[in-house]
């Protein structure tokens, strides 16, 4: 790929064609031209290092620490009261991040809600949408695949009494192929759809960082008769999405990664309009599900009346103090614009690839696709441990699955071309020792 406009300065704009050169000013040029570079000072940077693990755990927004205080104080001073302050008011404090969440995933804010973690998520979807019946009971998902996605999916089966040795299909990359073809998912689906309840699968793959086509599977899909949700912990804040056009029936994530929430933190979900206004669907019910105009009732209120919103999955009151980080960081993405993002992401993404290419090393393998989101996933052919000791002692903070694979993101809100450039130069001396 040696020609790539630079969308920079807006996705409106055309632009001036751009080559990519392997020079150090050559990334000093474009951190100039960059207009989110202002953005990485908001965050805290650890010091010393080249950090390209926000796949794993995203940078802290700085002004998390100071929204934090807000309410620690608010707690402080109003005890109870804090529920109904004037700034913020911790009944309604969920709905603070819902438009922002709604941006990132395309789709209207009440098919949106922050809530508990992703597979807690992923187990209230399955409790609603996984429905099996005596000809229509399989799941499909894919390999390689996050461990927890399988325990949750083969407990539910388990739970149900539907045997997952029978019942799991798993799609993968053919042999000697290290990514998934979107035609053998179809294929799976012309054969198979007819048993299949659920397709669940990863937006963006944690391993391979390859972004399927979501709204063609969406679609094939409901063609042959399934739902269709996915888990989007490596996708949301990463990849601009359409989920409500898309027609995706659910799905969950997690705002540790891409969405710099912090360790742990809150997770959520998206349930398609069609869905949120079902009140004969079965959601697992708690009182912060229910509808707000009779939440208070309590005893006298015995039923469960579900809100028509994602809001009626939620079951307990969410924490504010979980809510605190999400907030300072959608903050940061609503500044910025997806577009904006995706641009730069493209471009940091695509330079790096472009740098790893110009090594020439049989050593190392890009592995993720050109449909991607920023990770690029490097295949490491021999002895990986030592390049991997190389790039700490360097100050380069990236990840390393066993056996051999490498992952490094650029983060459009907080890298810059010339870490990138910088990494790249560390890779080269390494390889070429
Ligand atoms: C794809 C995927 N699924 C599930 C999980 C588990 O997330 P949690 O611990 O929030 O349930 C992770 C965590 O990184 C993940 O990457």
């Amino acid at each position: 790929m040696k020609k790539i406009f630079c969308l920079m300065l807006s996705c409106l704009c055309t632009l001036d064609a751009m080559e990519y050169r392997s020079d150090e000013s050559f990334a000093l040029e474009c951190d100039l031209k960059d207009p989110l570079a202002s953005l990485r000072d908001e965050f805290h940077y650890p010091e010393n290092q080249i950090y390209l693990c926000g796949h794993s755990l995203g940078l802290q927004p700085k002004k998390a620490a100071v929204l934090m205080q807000n309410e620690l104080t608010a707690w402080a001073t109003l005890g109870v009261e804090g529920h109904f302050k004037e700034d913020a008011p911790w009944y309604s404090y969920h709905t603070l991040v819902q438009q922002s969440l709604a941006k990132l995933v395309g789709a209207n804010p009440e098919e949106v809600v922050a809530m508990n973690s992703l597979t807690v998520n992923l187990h209230l979807m399955l409790v609603s949408f996984y429905k099996p019946t005596e000809n229509r009971y399989k799941i499909l998902m894919e390999a390689p695949v996050f461990s927890s996605d399988t325990y949750a999916v083969k407990s539910q089966m388990q739970f149900r009494g539907v045997d997952a040795e029978d019942s799991l299909i798993i799609v993968a990359p053919r042999d000697c192929e290290e990514v998934i073809r979107m035609d053998d998912i179809y294929d799976i689906l012309d054969r198979e759809g007819d048993s299949i309840a659920l397709v669940l699968l990863n937006g963006v793959n944690y391993l391979t960082g390859q972004f399927v086509d979501m709204e063609a599977i969406t679609k094939k899909g409901h063609e042959k008769g399934c739902v269709v949700g996915f888990d989007l912990a490596h996708t949301i804040g990463n990849v601009p999405l359409q989920l409500h056009d898309w027609n995706v029936d659910f799905a969950a994530w997690c705002s540790y990664k891409y969405l710099n929430s912090g360790p742990g933190a809150i997770g959520g979900v998206f349930v398609h309009q069609r869905h949120c206004e079902n009140d004969g669907l079965v959601r697992f019910a708690g009182w912060w599900g229910n509808n707000p105009d009779t939440r208070f009732q309590l005893h006298l209120q015995p039923d469960f009346v579900p809100v028509k919103s994602a809001d009626s999955w939620q079951i307990s009151n969410p924490s504010i103090f979980a809510l605190v980080p999400l907030r300072a960081s959608l903050e940061l993405f609503d500044r910025a614009g997806t577009c904006a993002l995706r641009t730069k992401s493209l471009l940091l993404t695509g330079y790096l690839e472009y740098l790893i290419k110009e090594i020439a090393s049989d050593r190392i393998k890009i592995i993720t696709p050109a449909e991607r989101g920023c990770q690029l996933s490097i295949k490491i052919e021999d002895r990986p441990e030592e390049l991997l000791q190389t790039l700490q002692q360097a100050g380069i903070m990236c990840d390393f699955r066993r056996p051999n694979i490498l992952r490094i993101t650029p983060i459009p809100l907080y890298n810059t071309f010339h870490e990138v450039w910088q990494f790249v130069n560390i890779l080269k001396s390494h390889l070429n020792t």
